[in-house]
């Protein structure tokens, strides 16, 4: 069995000390998980929390990056330069910053290749909106997103990439998708991986499911045979919930 992998985006919340407090609280109940367990925390955030994650088993990640190396990019933050201060993870492509910030499939794939070529994991998300799920459009649409941000790489990279499967109608809403219905979509995205690396690449390849991940819902869905594991918003800036997530099994 794979281990699961459960990692928390706080978008742009928490200043450092709540990091620090947060970590703190959560490491002793950390320690007793096999599974990888994340915290994606905003930039400021960073170093703090790296501080306060040291001897733990949690893994500090950021929520973006630039593709260029250096340069005269105003307010961008290079791979380069989290990966000098130990950050491990970067989530890209998040739907906040596709729709948001114009971040399109393109540039999430130069993003990947800058992240892996720096050695930080990217944490690729993809994911329809509630329109393109009404239309029918939801495999076209992931499996698309899928298709171009993987362009290009070694089997090798492939397998260091998390996918978080993430439907855009179901974040902060309280909608989650049905466990079934996020274990098909997951599905679809690891045929993708298959068609364009192999079978052997895509089964290694760690898909996560995001969109209101509560304590309650957790278990269900990391019951279905293809959910490796959640990128949870919200329930993340709770240690409470977060700590009954991670402990999805008791
Ligand atoms: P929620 O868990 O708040 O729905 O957010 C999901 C998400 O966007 C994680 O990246």
């Amino acid at each position: 069995m794979k281990k699961k992998v459960i990692a928390g985006n706080w978008k742009m919340n928490m200043l450092p000390n709540e990091a620090m407090k947060f970590i703190d609280e959560l490491a002793p109940i950390a320690k007793n998980t096999e599974d990888e367990i994340i915290l994606c925390v905003p930039y400021t955030d960073l170093f703090y929390s790296l501080l306060a994650a040291q001897k733990t088993n949690i893994k500090i990640g950021a929520q973006n990056v630039h593709y260029e190396e250096k340069g005269a990019y105003t307010g961008e933050v290079s791979c380069q330069m989290l990966k000098c201060i130990n950050v491990e993870y970067v989530i890209i492509g998040h739907s906040e910053r596709r729709l948001m910030f114009n971040e399109t499939d393109e540039t999430v794939n130069k993003k990947i290749k800058a992240a892996l070529k720096t050695g930080l994991k990217p944490i690729v998300c993809v994911g329809e909106t509630l329109e393109q799920k009404e239309n029918g459009k939801t495999k076209e649409i992931i499996t698309t997103q899928t298709k171009i941000a993987l362009e290009g790489l070694t089997n090798s990279q492939v397998e260091n990439i998390i996918i978080a499967y993430e439907p855009i109608w179901a974040i902060g809403t309280g909608k989650t998708a049905t466990a079934e219905d996020a274990n098909n979509s997951i599905i679809e995205i690891r045929q993708e991986i298959a068609k364009m690396y192999g079978q052997e690449t895509a089964t290694r390849v760690i898909i996560q499911y995001g969109g209101s991940v509560k304590p309650k819902n957790v278990k269900e869905l990391f019951s279905m045979s293809d959910i490796d594991g959640a990128l949870v918003g919200g329930a993340s800036l709770n240690v409470e919930d977060f700590a009954q997530i991670i402990n999805y099994e008791n």
